[in-house]
């Protein structure tokens, strides 16, 4: 069993592949839905543009997200504030804070069971990190409340809250917003040059380019295999277990988080650099025997996230030197704000635009951070290693992932099943 909750009662809509040259001014690559809200504000603005999935719409990481809708992305405020100075951290708040009205604003014509909740980072042990936090919040002038009036069926020392964030269904509004899209499915984008793009069918003649394919697919230009790797992490839904009231996250790495969906608990934890080992389900299964011993699994599934050198998302110009192409990536187990700041920041920039937050999250800032080490390290151990089969990427020897059948890649997290069919990028082929 190994299904999201999200595709229970939505049907996606469905679109065919693309089988003639095309001219347009904006190409988005990849039908997740960082991609389906850069078409959809495209779309809304007049700009010519076409989508391009090689799978189907939202297939990857998009329906297998807890789907919550925050700008308190752990404690990365005294992070930034640390390593970029308030003005940057200010506006990274602000632009969070925008994407969560964007998602509000597009709920009122799309149902998409979009429910406004208050968000906690919380602490089991001591509350070091978030007396940190809270400072950092406060310098910022980010309304914040300390709390430890928190009901949960383990202690909890105390948390911090974001009030009026939310949470939604995220199939629901792709398929709302993707049926009036122009999307092709089934197409593969092979080969980049400045303005073309070709297929395994076509030539598409392009202004622009968007890359918005999770880990981005061109290893050339931007170095994004020493910027970033990849984590997994693992969701239950669970029937008869406590409703919590507003979304929760563990402030210690690899926490658990919670959230409800209608009767459902949603219970996420587990996770590890992809290609290594971690708890797992099996972490989340022990700790639903232990706190919600009535509970009833409904469904499980696993997803996958981008994970940058500094901790905030790559969405800007692909390189310094590739002028007319785009990314949206990195988003650092945060996909639901960082897609629609993607959308918002991308399709000004597009459009030769300025945008208030392109230097927050410009992909061309500063590599020289410490994960920098650690991502060489993995990729030389790895490259050494003289097992097979190897990945299709950049050649990393495999690991054998006996919980989910597959060979992953520890270096950029590339994933294949046991026929060696790709599951997940960068890879671009299948194994031999
Ligand atoms: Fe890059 Fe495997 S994902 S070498």
């Amino acid at each position: 069993m190994n299904n999201s909750v999200w595709t229970n009662d939505v049907q996606m809509p469905t679109f065919g592949r693309l089988e003639q040259d095309l001219k347009t001014d904006v190409l988005v690559v990849g039908g997740g839905l960082a991609g389906i809200l850069c078409a959809h504000r495209l779309a809304r603005e007049g700009v010519d543009y076409a989508l391009l999935e090689a799978d189907r719409i939202c297939c990857g990481v998009s329906r297998n997200t807890t789907a919550k809708i925050t700008s308190q992305h752990g404690c990365i405020y005294a992070k930034i504030l640390r390593m970029f100075g308030p003005a940057k951290a200010r506006k990274y708040y602000e632009a969070n804070e925008e994407a969560i009205q964007a998602y509000y604003q597009l709920s009122q014509s799309i149902p998409c069971d979009f429910e406004w909740k208050d968000n906690y980072i919380y602490s089991k042990e001591s509350n070091h990190d978030l007396n940190a936090e809270i400072a950092a919040l406060s310098h910022l002038g980010i309304p914040v409340e300390f709390t430890k009036n928190i009901q949960f069926r383990f202690s909890v020392e105390g948390a911090i809250r974001f009030r009026k964030q939310a949470q939604f269904n995220p199939l629901k509004l792709a398929a709302g917003l993707a049926k009036d899209l122009r999307i092709y499915e089934h197409t593969a984008a092979r080969e980049f040059s400045e303005h073309t793009v070709i297929t395994d069918y076509c030539k598409i003649t392009v202004s622009k380019i968007i890359i918005a394919t999770h880990f981005p697919i061109l290893n050339k230009h931007g170095s994004y295999f020493l910027k970033m790797y990849q984590q997994r992490s693992y969701v239950l839904a669970l029937e008869n277990a406590a409703q919590v009231d507003g979304m929760f996250l563990d402030a210690a790495e690899n926490g658990l988080s919670f959230r409800n969906y209608g009767d459902l608990l949603l219970l996420g934890g587990g996770g590890h650099r992809t290609g290594k080992k971690g708890g797992g389900w099996a972490e989340l299964e022990r700790f639903t025997r232990i706190y919600y011993p009535g509970a009833r699994e409904v469904c499980r599934c696993a997803t996958q996230d981008c994970m940058t050198l500094d901790g905030i998302p790559y969405i800007g110009q692909y390189s310094k030197r590739t002028p007319d192409l785009y990314v949206a990536t990195g988003f650092n187990k945060w996909g639901m704000t960082s897609a629609m700041v993607s959308a918002m920041i991308l399709v000004d920039l597009v459009q030769g635009r300025e945008n208030p937050w392109t230097q927050v999250f410009s992909p061309s800032r500063s590599i020289l951070r410490g994960q920098l080490l650690n991502n060489a390290f993995e990729a030389t151990v790895n490259l050494l290693t003289p097992t097979k089969p190897r990945c299709t990427h950049m050649g990393c020897a495999l690991k054998w992932n006996p919980i989910e059948h597959s060979w992953d890649c520890p270096c950029h997290g590339s994933r294949f099943n046991e026929k060696g069919n790709l599951l997940d990028n960068p890879a671009a082929n299948g194994l031999p």
